[in-house]
């Protein structure tokens, strides 16, 4: 393992360097009761950092209580049915997290003697754990420095520095790295980790920071400047354009849905998802309906990173089961019970939620 670079005292001022400025901070300010660090295990620390991944302690705390009194170690986790440990995860969102929770305890079963990896390397090699995670890991799990750079920690970072530019650039990324890593110190690594992430969550928060009470306020480059919310740099807006798309809701008298799948390639490539068209006449047409026959739901909006799109419903109803509507090879006619199985994009289920609401679930 690399030995962190050490910041000396500085021999103008006597300040201490910024670790020791943060630990004197948290051990008497910090949260020292939380859950994962009572005991501080390798498995607790790994579970409660991905359930902290996008989700804030006090969301955290019941979930991981439970998760652990059911599934108290690797193994436990390792051998549960996947189900079981969705049911666990339920209302803590983002589930790709528990299916790489639960793919990596089984690795660690069939490939490191039933252990999580003790280095960062091997960690990050396991489902759903990055370099930073990683780390957290390591430096809560076996008390040793490593560098954690999460959204709380960027923030301090880039005030105190006053790293201009967006974090997730990678050129950005780096040089917060750079600097995560020499603030290190050579030893508490586990209570360091926690204290940069505590000073990032209650003091250096996103709005209205409490720079009175910071520890490392007197040299922090933002504070200096009286410019702290200027960092970290907000992302770069994207240019936005607007699509309009009708969506053919064409329903059978005896509840089945035309569905078609997406092609392979481009937006929702391979999901199931209702006909579509630019104009009313041009769905209306394709599959031989009449204008009046179409009904128009309100708007729905379904914003991707570069195009939001408005979803225009149009709803056929009543299709009797001996008419000819158009059903193109990659279409078919599905009931209730079969679409919802499907893989449908989201606002296309939504819209078949809200149309077929008060049907049979
Ligand atoms: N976010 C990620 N890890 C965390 C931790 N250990 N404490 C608080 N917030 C976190």
């Amino acid at each position: 393992m690399r030995v962190p670079s050490f910041t000396p005292f500085c021999p103008l001022t006597d300040t201490p360097p910024f670790a020791q400025r943060l630990l004197s901070w948290w051990d008497e300010h910090g949260r020292h009761d939380l859950p994962w660090q009572h005991p501080r295990t390798p498995f607790r620390v790994w579970v409660s950092e991905i359930m902290l991944q996008q989700t804030q302690v006090t969301t955290v705390i019941p979930y991981f209580e439970r998760f652990v009194q059911q599934l108290p170690d690797l193994e436990a986790l390792a051998q549960a049915p996947l189900d079981d440990v969705l049911a666990l995860w339920s209302g803590l969102g983002y589930y790709a997290r528990a299916r790489n929770l639960h793919q990596a305890a089984r690795i660690c079963l069939e490939q490191h003697q039933g252990e999580l990896p003790d280095n960062a390397e091997t960690l990050s090699a396991l489902p759903g754990i990055g370099q930073s995670t990683a780390n957290a890991i390591i430096s809560q799990a076996h008390d040793l420095p490593a560098t954690v750079l999460d959204g709380n920690v960027r923030r301090v970072l880039a005030r105190h520095s006053a790293v201009s530019g967006w974090p997730g650039k990678t050129a950005i990324h780096r040089e917060l790295w750079q600097i995560a890593q020499g603030h290190l110190p050579a030893r508490r690594g586990a209570d360091y980790t926690q204290a940069i992430m505590d000073l990032g969550a209650t003091l250096c928060t996103r709005s209205r920071p409490g720079c009175d009470r910071c520890p490392v306020q007197m040299d922090c480059a933002a504070h200096i400047a009286d410019a702290v919310e200027r960092y970290p740099a907000p992302k770069p807006k994207v240019n936005v354009r607007e699509h309009v798309l009708f969506m053919l809701i064409a329903e059978r008298d005896n509840g089945d849905i035309l569905l078609e799948r997406r092609p392979a390639a481009g937006i929702w490539g391979g999901l199931w998802c209702l006909p579509s068209a630019d104009n009313r006449e041009d769905l209306a047409a394709q599959y031989g309906l009449s204008h009046e026959a179409l009904e128009m739901l309100d708007e729905v909006e379904h914003r991707l990173t570069h195009r939001l799109m408005r979803i225009r419903p149009l709803v056929a109803r009543e299709i009797p089961a001996s008419d000819k509507v158009k059903c193109q090879p990659d279409q078919a006619w599905h009931g209730r019970r079969q679409w919802k199985k499907l893989g449908l994009p989201r606002p296309v289920t939504d819209l078949l939620v809200r149309h077929t609401r008060g049907d049979d679930p």
